[in-house]
């Protein structure tokens, strides 16, 4: 018998220590301490500006389009075309304000609107633009030039990245998430991560192109490519302030790059050594004036650090469905006139559900196909491994089904251990008018809206909706197969699953939310789950929102000069 794996043990420790039970909650702070409040602004002084235009509202791209690759024709890779994708992956979607208070909202969602994520570009040379790393500012819709690359290290990049094709890289500030939440914020950071993977995706979408995450790129890669280790950048005395690496991932028009080829081929450690000689410049602000530490966050961030070499044995294609998307492309009653930027730009957390609104089982049979991963479809084509996580779902208002708690499983290689890991007494039928092609199966009928609620921190709106659910993932197991660094990916995919609902709850005239806060051994409790084989790792509810009229909403760029364009 092998060792245990020091680092996997700590982390399934940390997961365990971070559960939410019914009578106590992960250690957090317990109230919020305004005087050190995060900034949620990354900004990079002395680094040279770019002001982007705001243009996303010229796409004229239809929403069900965007699971059509072929259907929209690709733009040429340029600084508006890049100045699109941010705009509709990373930037800001709207200004609440309520009392004298204003708060800005974006495109990619995030547990409790801290923003963890901060968002980077790696540009080959184009007009208006000299080839570097570019640092993006949400709220100026602008690029803070990093680092500068002289004509041999530009030649260099251009070798480097396939043709046509760009790096956006990502990175999380744990402070930002832990100074609410405390020990469980390692965990809503790793959510962010992937809703901000899966909002990336769907924007190259919206511009004709392909996104890959780069599933090789170990953490000193993108450290490397990032700078996030630069000396003069980063205030030393503030490690709180730090940005930890986080994803890579390959953005643009190649058609190359759509087949995968690009993305298994991009010599990571070559890029590596460009960035390295570029020219570094700017230094990050300070976002509180004071920190408190979390040293479980640091324990965390440190166990599932992703060395140089570290690889999971499944790679592309392994348990991937089969390509019937085509069959669910246009669903019965879906609005496929949708526009995908206004969709996108109008996604929003619901914060009260109205406990009446139902959903069409035909609608809510291509909301969950969407949730499967299909060869050349987005956004899953982003992902390089196969799916780890199902859904447990509580259907509450749904025409033409029994309430009653269902399973979607994602890899049918999981069938028969997750049939064995969950209660005995489930009955395992398919639901009379589900489609072949959607491996739903329905465990028990009954009214779950309050055990919904329950299990998700008491909170309404997981009862009040047409759904909700749980994202169970098949956990320790392939933790202990990957190494302790696959716990975040395995969070990264529940953020890319909530992402997705959120799109089709927007275009289904419905709206969602994701719920980071439940008890994660009641909801185990309830599937009959006895050890941590599975686990799950983020809810998620979907239903008819309840405004409050109290909120006063402002468009995203408003406090911009009107001559950088439009959004509407
Ligand atoms: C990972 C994650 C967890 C969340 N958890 C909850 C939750 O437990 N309860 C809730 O009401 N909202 C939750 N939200 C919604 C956020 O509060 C919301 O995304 C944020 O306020 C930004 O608003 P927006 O989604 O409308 O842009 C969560 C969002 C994310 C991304």
């Amino acid at each position: 018998m092998s060792p245990p794996d020091r680092a996997v043990e700590a982390v399934l420790a940390y997961h365990c220590r971070t559960k939410h039970h019914l009578h106590r909650y992960a250690a957090s702070p317990g109230y919020l301490d305004w005087a050190t409040q995060p900034d949620p602004f990354r900004t990079f002084g002395g680094a040279d500006r770019v002001e982007l235009p705001l243009l996303a509202y010229r796409l004229a791209v239809a929403y069900s389009a965007l699971y059509r690759p072929d259907a929209v024709p690709p733009l040429p890779l340029d600084q508006t075309s890049v100045a699109m994708l941010l705009e509709l992956a990373l930037g800001l979607s709207a200004w609440k304000q309520y009392a004298g208070n204003r708060w800005a909202l974006r495109c990619n969602p995030s547990s409790g609107n801290l923003h963890p994520t901060e968002g980077y570009v790696i540009l080959p040379e184009m007009p208006g633009l000299t080839a570097g790393v570019y640092h993006y500012v949400s709220r100026d819709h602008a690029l803070e030039r990093r680092c500068t690359l002289d004509g041999r290290a530009a030649r260099q990049l251009a070798e480097v990245l396939p043709p046509a094709s760009c790096l956006v890289g990502l990175s999380s500030i744990h402070w930002r998430e832990a100074w609410k939440y405390g020990e469980r914020a390692f965990r809503y950071c790793q959510h962010d991560a992937g809703h901000a993977i899966a909002a990336v995706r769907y924007a190259a979408a919206t511009l004709g192109w392909s996104a890959r995450l780069l599933a090789d790129a170990s953490d000193p890669t993108v450290v490397a490519v990032l700078g996030l280790a630069q000396a003069a950048s980063f205030n030393p005395v503030a490690e709180a302030d730090r940005e930890h690496p986080d994803a890579l991932l390959l953005v643009g028009p190649s058609p190359r790059l759509a087949h995968g080829v690009d993305a298994e081929s991009t010599d990571v450690s070559a890029l590596r050594e460009v960035l390295q000689a570029g020219t570094w410049a700017g230094r990050a602000n300070p976002l509180s004036p004071a920190h408190v530490p979390w040293p479980a966050i640091d324990a965390a961030a440190e166990t599932t650090w992703r060395g140089d070499g570290a690889r999971a044995s499944w790679g592309w294609g392994d348990a991937v469905l089969g390509d019937r998307a085509a069959v669910w492309s246009s669903p019965s009653g879906s609005p496929a006139h949708h526009s995908a930027v206004r969709l996108i730009k109008q996604r929003r957390s619901c914060l009260a559900l109205d406990g009446t609104t139902a959903m069409e089982a035909a609608r809510f049979y291509a909301m969950l196909d969407r949730l499967l991963p299909r060869p050349g479809v987005p956004p899953w084509d982003v992902w390089p491994w196969p799916a780890h996580l199902h859904c447990g779902i509580f259907v509450h208002r749904v025409r033409g089904m029994p309430p009653g708690l269902y399973v979607l499983e994602r890899n049918p290689a999981a069938h028969a251990r997750l049939r064995a890991s969950l209660a005995t007494d489930f009955d395992w039928t398919r639901p009379a008018s589900c489609p072949d092609s959607l491996p739903l199966f329905a465990l028990a009928a009954g009214d779950f809206r309050e055990r919904a609620e329950v299990v998700s921190c008491h909170q309404e709106i997981a009862g009040g909706g047409a759904f909700s659910l749980g994202m169970i993932a098949d956990f320790s197991d392939s933790i202990r197969a990957a190494g302790a660094w696959w716990y975040r990916r395995l969070f990264w995919e529940s953020g890319l699953l909530g992402h997705v609902l959120y799109l089709e709850a927007e275009a289904a005239g419905l709206r969602g939310t994701g719920i980071g806060c439940y008890f994660d051994d009641a909801f185990h409790d309830l599937l009959g789950l006895r050890d941590d084989r599975f686990q799950s790792l983020y809810h998620f509810t979907v239903g008819g929102p309840i405004d409050d009229p109290r909120l006063m909403t402002l468009p995203a760029y408003f406090h911009l000069d009107p001559a950088r364009g439009e959004t509407r």
